[in-house]
């Protein structure tokens, strides 16, 4: 079956190493056009194992792949050159300046000089490479030469951009010029755009979509707000400064209030359903009036991301759990 408007359709998607490692598992994935999709997940759970078949770069044990309406195989040459790759950790030659890497790669796509220069020229600036555009490779931040990876990823103004952990090893500074370089592509240059992380917070900040992978086995695929609807907590937790003990006697007599938790600052309160949570907040932050203890901060529960991954895998592990003790009966 095909999916006309996924630009990564796969079906049973599988692969097994050497027989017995099964890295990628019955994989069924579906990239929405126009997204920014994020492919999560902790240290080999199979994400660049994915990357590469759905490039065509490793073959399947089994199932099958879909790329822009295309079915991808080994010999799909023409179909890869629609898509710009950023393998994790990129090399580049170290001799080499941006403008003499990308005339380069340019060189190899066989764009023409009078499409390939200006190309060029429009990467290096939209990258943020100007002030470097003439400075060896070899000398580059490692932020930097993810940019230069960026930009020889367009070269070839790809319709899809498969990037595998661009994040990867950049400090607070590369790693946000990186994500906003991203957003840039996907928002306001019409890429479809294919990043793994295992960074929950730039998967946040970047992606649209996201497909969490475990153990070989995806465990959510949904947007981004429905990821975090799912694990809504149903929480609010308040920073404050002074005694705690008269704000907590307080909150525990408001109705639809289930719990209430105090640890170093932060008085984190239940509320007991989701239909409730707009009706109780006034009242939380009501017991604040005419009380000499001051709220600092607060924050909703369903805001984390981090959270909902943890959340997720714990589930899995306690289907998993069951589906075990299931089977034993
Ligand atoms: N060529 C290979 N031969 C055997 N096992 C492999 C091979 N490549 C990957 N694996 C195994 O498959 C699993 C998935 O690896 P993969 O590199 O796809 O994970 P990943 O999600 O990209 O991890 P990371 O976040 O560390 O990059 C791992 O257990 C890994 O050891
Ligand atoms: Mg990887």
């Amino acid at each position: 079956m095909s999916n006309i408007d996924s630009i990564i359709h796969t079906e049973a998607l599988t692969k097994i190493f050497s027989r017995k490692k099964i890295a990628v598992n019955d994989l069924y994935l579906d990239v929405p056009k126009n997204s920014i999709y994020g492919f999560m997940g902790p240290n080999g759970a199979g994400k660049t194992t994915t990357i590469k078949m759905i490039l065509g770069l490793i073959q399947p044990s089994a199932g099958t792949i879909q790329v822009l309406g295309e079915k991808m195989r080994k010999d799909s040459a023409k179909l890869r050159r629609q898509i710009g790759y950023l393998p994790t950790n990129p090399k580049f030659p170290e001799k080499m300046t941006p403008i003499t890497y990308l005339d380069f790669v340019g060189k190899i796509f066989g764009i023409p000089k009078q499409i390939r220069i200006p190309r060029i020229t429009e990467l290096i600036r939209s990258t943020g490479l100007l002030p470097l555009s003439s400075s060896e490779i070899k000398k580059f931040s490692t932020g930097e030469i993810t940019r230069v990876g960026i930009a020889a990823t367009l070269i070839n103004d790809p319709k899809l951009l498969i990037l595998d952990e661009p994040t990867l090893g950049l400090d607070p500074i590369g790693r946000t010029s990186t994500v906003n370089l991203i957003i840039e592509l996907g928002n306001n240059r019409g890429k479809n755009v294919f990043l793994s992380s295992h960074i929950l917070g730039d998967i946040d900040r970047i992606c649209t979509h996201v497909g969490i992978i475990n153990d070989g086995k995806l465990i959510f695929t949904g947007t981004i707000a429905e990821v975090k609807k799912l694990i809504h907590t149903n929480t609010v937790e308040l920073q404050i400064d002074g005694e705690p003990d008269s704000i907590i006697q307080k909150l525990k007599l408001i109705p639809n209030v289930i719990n209430v938790d105090f640890d170093r600052y932060i008085i984190r309160v239940g509320i007991d359903s989701k239909e409730n949570y707009a009706n109780a907040l006034p009242q939380i932050f009501g017991v604040f009036k005419n009380d000499p203890v001051e709220l600092i901060s607060f924050k909703s529960g369903s805001e984390n991301l981090e959270s909902a991954f943890l959340k997720l895998l714990e589930d899995e592990k306690s289907n998993g759990f069951l589906r075990a003790i299931t089977k034993n009966l």
